[in-house]
């Protein structure tokens, strides 16, 4: 059975409350955890957007939401509607003159002892007028605490006047940065298979490691986010935020104790070492791909181009060879991939270690170790280990995987990453949020990137929906003698 400590009654202002992110995680997590007996019975959720309705059209929204995307969550009806008596409506228009906000401050007027948090689920070209909204109107008090969703600007200059604007009412000890993959069970899970098995640590360094790969492949294409994703594309959406942490994680040095701001700084150290790909490299350690019309499932699925209604450079998949120059991972590349319809959804890391020395089993008899993290779905760790093959015959090595399946080894759900993140911002733990200077050192790594797929020009590579990207990422990985791995 898992234990949870219920965390301090709080006000909760979700702005924009309407929209997809909140309906379809924010709230459907809330719920969880109340029905888990975690949000104490004085809490307050209050959704702000600017759709006119009152709490009783909003609570059916939710509601709905509910059915749809925690469709199992309601076993007892009686304790969901209780859990929807928490939730308020206030009508707001977020950028409208701090007197406009008299609903909002109405609201929170006799709250004064919860823990008061503002969640900004919206465009973040609002972020700066929210929060100093907020201070204009006296509703940042000295303790409350920001969110920030990601992404939180287009590049480092944009980001860079976010967290200035956003820093003038709301210190850095108050603003949590999300971003939701640091919230997966199975991505917590990577500091403690680091760290709290010894057995790990000697291995786990150039010495003994040949390369690592992560892949966080979608079978999903853009779905009604067209015109945000347009403008941003994969490398900004994915891998400034989500493929950097998770490398971040993997070849980050021991924290001295799990305090957020000790891990922080080893994952600000992994970002200041990673290698910038400059114009001169681009080509070689980077491929752009855009899908086109396939098949997901046996399904048809259209090309991005319709999708987006226009044709478009916009890369939907992304392979890049990063690098982290500092002294544990020097000559270990990171192959970082990511994609929208691809052939499957499947998220992994996989750490390749060296041959053996010398194959006293014959050329190719052993195949390399592998130690393969699985973030979702089916997650759980494989290790990959060379074994005789039983019976006669002669001496057949083998490789099979020691296989450590969470859902066979814990019956419990797996909670929503949103479940865990909300509850450690009730509770005040920065840990799984980025800090500013993380933030701004992902984006000065992939600026370069940006800059230097400009220069270069050219259009992303074609590949089917339903693949797994253009072929161009799998020669990439032929010219390193390696080759992706794309499990059956
Ligand atoms: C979001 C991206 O941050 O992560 C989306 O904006 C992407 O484009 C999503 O689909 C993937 O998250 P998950 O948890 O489904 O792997």
């Amino acid at each position: 059975m898992a234990e949870f400590i219920p965390v301090p009654p709080f006000d909760l202002v979700v702005f924009g409350a309407t929209g997809d992110l909140a309906l379809r995680k924010l709230f459907p997590s809330l719920l969880h955890r109340y029905l888990d007996g975690q949000i104490p019975p004085q809490s307050r959720i209050i959704g702000a957007a600017r759709t006119a309705m009152d709490t009783a059209a909003f609570r059916a929204m939710v509601h709905e939401a509910r059915v749809k995307f925690a469709p199992n969550a309601c076993v007892d009806e009686g304790k969901c509607a209780e859990f929807m008596a928490h939730l308020e409506y206030v009508q707001l228009d977020a950028s409208a003159p701090a007197f406009d906000w008299a609903p909002l401050t109405q609201a929170l007027k006799n709250s004064k002892d919860n823990v008061r948090i503002f969640y900004l689920s919206t465009a973040p070209s609002l972020f700066v007028t929210i929060a100093q909204r907020l201070g204009e109107t006296g509703l940042a008090t000295a303790t409350s605490r920001i969110v920030l969703e990601k992404p939180i600007g287009r590049d480092l200059a944009s980001s860079r006047a976010i967290n200035d604007g956003v820093g003038e009412v709301f210190d850095e000890s108050r603003t949590f940065r999300i971003d939701h993959y640091l919230g997966k069970e199975t991505v917590q899970n990577l500091l403690v298979l680091r760290f709290a098995n010894m057995l790990i640590e000697p291995i786990w360094s150039r010495a003994t490691i040949d390369h690592v790969q992560i892949t966080v492949a979608e079978e999903l294409g853009v779905e009604g986010r067209a015109d945000y994703y347009d403008k941003s594309g994969a490398l900004r959406d994915m891998v400034q935020n989500h493929l950097l942490q998770l490398l971040c994680l993997v070849a980050l040095e021991p924290p001295n104790s799990m305090d957020a701001d000790a891990i922080r700084t080893e994952k600000l150290k992994v970002l200041s070492a990673l290698r910038r790909v400059g114009a001169a490299d681009a080509a070689q350690k980077t491929v752009r791909g855009q899908y086109r019309a396939g098949l997901i499932a046996g399904k048809p699925a259209p090309a991005y181009a319709e999708e987006v209604g226009r044709p478009s450079k916009t890369e939907t998949f992304v392979a890049i060879k990063a690098e982290v120059d500092n002294w544990r991972w020097a000559g270990v590349p990171f192959y970082l991939r990511t994609g929208k319809r691809m052939s499957a959804r499947r998220s992994e890391i996989v750490v390749q270690f060296k041959d053996t020395p010398v194959p006293i089993f014959g050329a190719g008899g052993a195949a390399p170790n592998k130690l393969v993290m699985r973030l979702q779905p089916d997650e759980g760790v494989h290790l990959w280990l060379n074994v005789k093959e039983p019976g006669p015959g002669g001496l057949r090595v083998k490789s099979v995987p020691l296989n450590l399946s969470f859902a066979d080894a814990f019956t419990l759900r797996y909670p929503d990453a949103y479940e865990r993140l909300l509850m450690d911002v009730v509770r005040g733990n920065l840990s799984l949020f980025m800090r500013r200077d993380e933030v701004d050192a992902a984006w000065g790594w992939a600026d370069a990137l940006l800059a230097a797929w400009d220069r270069a020009g050219g259009e992303p590579y074609g590949y089917a929906a339903g693949s797994n990207g253009p072929t161009q990422s799998a020669l990439m990985m032929d010219r390193d003698a390696r080759a992706w791995w794309d499990p059956e």
